[in-house]
This record gives structure tokens, sequence and C-alpha cells, in this order.
């Protein structure tokens, strides 16, 4: 498949040419990559199974892990879910922007879309080209993040080409992602609202919204035993893993270093915060850093991580060195993908 790739800076008269030709290959059930405040999306149209079914072809996804339907107005759900009095709560505060809702499904969803579960995530995206998108669209646009199965997050339209040149119909580079990584998941049809994958929007904000606290699904801070269910099915794959072993480091940096030292592998690299990358650099001499941002900035950090994993990827390491983040605030979902990304590999040192 041809894959055209344009490139919009900001929302003018070029830009909407751009968006009304991704609009109509969407119409068409064709497939678009578009930037979003979170991560790249690779959307379709969310009513069109046929579509829905491109999507898991194209990044090689078992079709039982659900795609979001992309929303323009937290309203335009009604068509599609159940809304709740929590949903619009929620909505009111947070939408538009990176936080995703599971509802009861409706079905004006087809089942493709939904992985064969009978509720739907929904989410109203804050970025001005996907809003767009949706809008001329006409429909709810299914996107999941427009990486290949198991890599990590595309942040970036380069990510994009690397893993979907080919696959698509286009791919719209809106540059950078704002924030990095994937939007927080809060399912509303437990009895309890429970949170499925921490992001942006905390679990603080988000249990001060509502006036309680919500619950926490094991699967985002530890690993599931054997035969233990996924509440969210995509919990259950390996995910935003590089090809060499991750191990994090909980701990001093000094005893980090000491550590690495010791363990005298073949090729290693470290992922430090930029305070810590200096003292590796005298300590350690020969083994490349790279610079994870400050360590008491988790927005620095959430920006970075995903294109450090992939640009870590290009070489053979032996393994990667990561500190432990903390679990608060916006740290909770750094220290959700780092721990995926490491298979759980934690060292307390
Ligand atoms: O920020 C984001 O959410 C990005 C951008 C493109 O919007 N999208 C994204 O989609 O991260 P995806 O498919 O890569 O991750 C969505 C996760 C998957 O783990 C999937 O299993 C889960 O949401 N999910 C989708 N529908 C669900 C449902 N009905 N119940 C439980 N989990 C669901
Ligand atoms: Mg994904």
């Amino acid at each position: 498949m041809k894959t055209e790739v344009c490139s919009i800076f900001e929302i003018n008269k070029e830009a909407e040419i751009i968006i009304d030709r991704a609009a109509t290959i969407i119409k068409n059930g064709g497939l678009v990559v578009f930037p979003t405040e979170t991560v790249y999306g690779l959307g379709a149209d969310a009513t069109n199974s046929e579509a829905a079914n491109k999507i898991y072809k194209a990044k090689s996804r078992p079709s039982d892990n659900p795609l979001i339907i992309h929303i323009d107005t937290p309203n335009m759900a009604e068509k599609y879910a159940y809304t709740t009095d929590e949903y619009y709560k929620l909505a009111s505060l947070f939408m538009p922007g990176p936080l995703t809702l599971i509802l009861k499904a409706r079905d004006t969803v087809p089942i493709q879309t939904r992985g064969g579960l009978d509720t739907v995530a929904v989410r109203c995206p804050s970025n001005k080209i996907a809003q767009e998108l949706i809008k001329r669209s006409g429909v709810p646009i299914a996107a999941p993040s427009a990486n290949l199965s198991g890599s990590p997050s595309p942040t970036a339209a380069k990510y994009v080409i690397d893993d979907m040149m080919g696959r698509v119909d286009m791919i719209i580079d809106g540059g950078s992602s704002d924030f990095g990584l994937e939007s927080t998941i809060l399912s509303l049809v437990s009895d309890t609202p429970t949170l499925l994958r921490p992001g942006k929007i905390t679990y603080e904000e988000i249990s001060k919204a509502l006036g309680y606290e919500v619950n926490i699904a094991s699967a985002v801070t530890k690993c599931l035993n054997d035969g233990e269910i996924a509440l969210s099915p995509g919990m259950k794959y390996r995910h935003y893993a590089p090809k060499a072993p991750v191990v994090l480091l909980d701990g001093d940096i000094n005893d980090a270093i000491l550590y690495i030292k010791k363990e005298n592998s073949s090729k290693p690299a470290i992922i430090a915060y930029s305070s810590d990358a200096k003292i590796i650099s005298n300590e350690l001499a020969n083994i490349v850093v790279y610079d994870f941002g400050n360590k008491d900035n988790p927005e620095e950090q959430a920006h970075l991580l995903f294109s450090l994993l992939r640009e870590a990827d290009k070489y053979d390491y032996s393994v990667i060195y990561a500190p432990l983040p903390k679990t608060d605030g916006l740290g909770l979902a750094i220290y959700n993908r780092m721990i995926r990304a490491a298979a759980h590999k934690i060292i307390r040192l």
C-alpha cells in the first residue's frame, strides 16, 4: 500500500485541505495515522467492522484487544455507549483531554471495534488536528497507538514512519506529542470506578473529582499471576519493551553505579535523570547514558520515555538500566510503563 505523509504545523487553509482528504479516507474505510496530545493514533471509522479489522492487521495486534473510539465532543458518546453521571462529571473537568472512560456499549459499535467485549472505551482528544479529523469524518474514530504491537507508542511522526510505512493510507505529522504517554483509562462499568491505565489525568485528580477513592487495577503496578484476568485486555500483552532487557534499579545513584560495575555486562546502556547522568559519566566513562530529564519533573520524563526506548533500541545493548520511578501523581504513569518495559525486573539496591 502507498502511504502518503503530510505535515501540519498549524490549522490553516492548507491544513484543512489535508484533513479533508484524511477524513475522506476514513469515510471510505481506510487508515489514517494522526497526532493526539498523548501519542499518535492509527485511526479508522469505528462504526465500520472491516475498517476495524484493518487496524488489527496493520498493527499485528490480536483482535481480542479492543480499540478506543475517539469523539469530538463528550455528548457524541450517547450514540455509542450508555453514559452515566460519573461520565459527565469527569467529562466536564477533563474532556477534551487525555482521559478514556469505559462504558457499556450500544450495538452501534461493531463487535470488532470492541474486541468482543460488551463495553466500549471512549476518548475525546484535545489535539486540534485530531478534533478536526473526527469532526470532518462525521464518525467516531477507532484508534490504538500507531506502533506495531509490542513496541513503544510513537511520540513523533518519524517513529510512526518506522512502524507503519506501507501499512496505512496516510500519516499526518503534527510534531512531537505534547504528553508522550497514552491516556488515563478508567472503567465506569465496575461497582467502584477502576483505574486500568495511569496517565496524565492522575488517580488523585479523578478521586477528587468524584469525591471518593477509585480502585486501581492490580495490573497497573504488579505482574499478573498465571490465570489472573486482566480488566483491560491490553494489559496481558508484553509492551513497550526494547529488544535489550531493561532492568530497573531501585536505590541511590552511587549504589546503582556499584551494581552496574559489579555486573560488568558486555554492552550496557543507562537511562538516568540529568543530575545522575553527570555522576555516571564520571564513574562509568564508557557507558552510553540517555538523559531522562529532571528527577523532579515527571512531565519531562513522560515526554522523553518512549523516544528514549526507541532510540536505545537501535543499538544491541546487552542490558538497559533505568531508575525505578515514584508512584504518586504523574509518577504512576511512568512507573507503569517502566515496569512493563522491564517485564517487572526490579533490583532493590
Ligand atoms: O492515548 C491514547 O489512549 C492513545 C491515543 C491514540 O488515543 N490510544 C491508545 O490505544 O493508547 P491503545 O489501543 O494502544 O490502548 C488502549 C488500551 C488497550 O490496552 C485496550 O486493551 C484497552 O485500552 N481497552 C480498549 N477498550 C477497552 C474496554 N472496552 N475495556 C477495557 N479495556 C479496553
Ligand atoms: Mg497501544
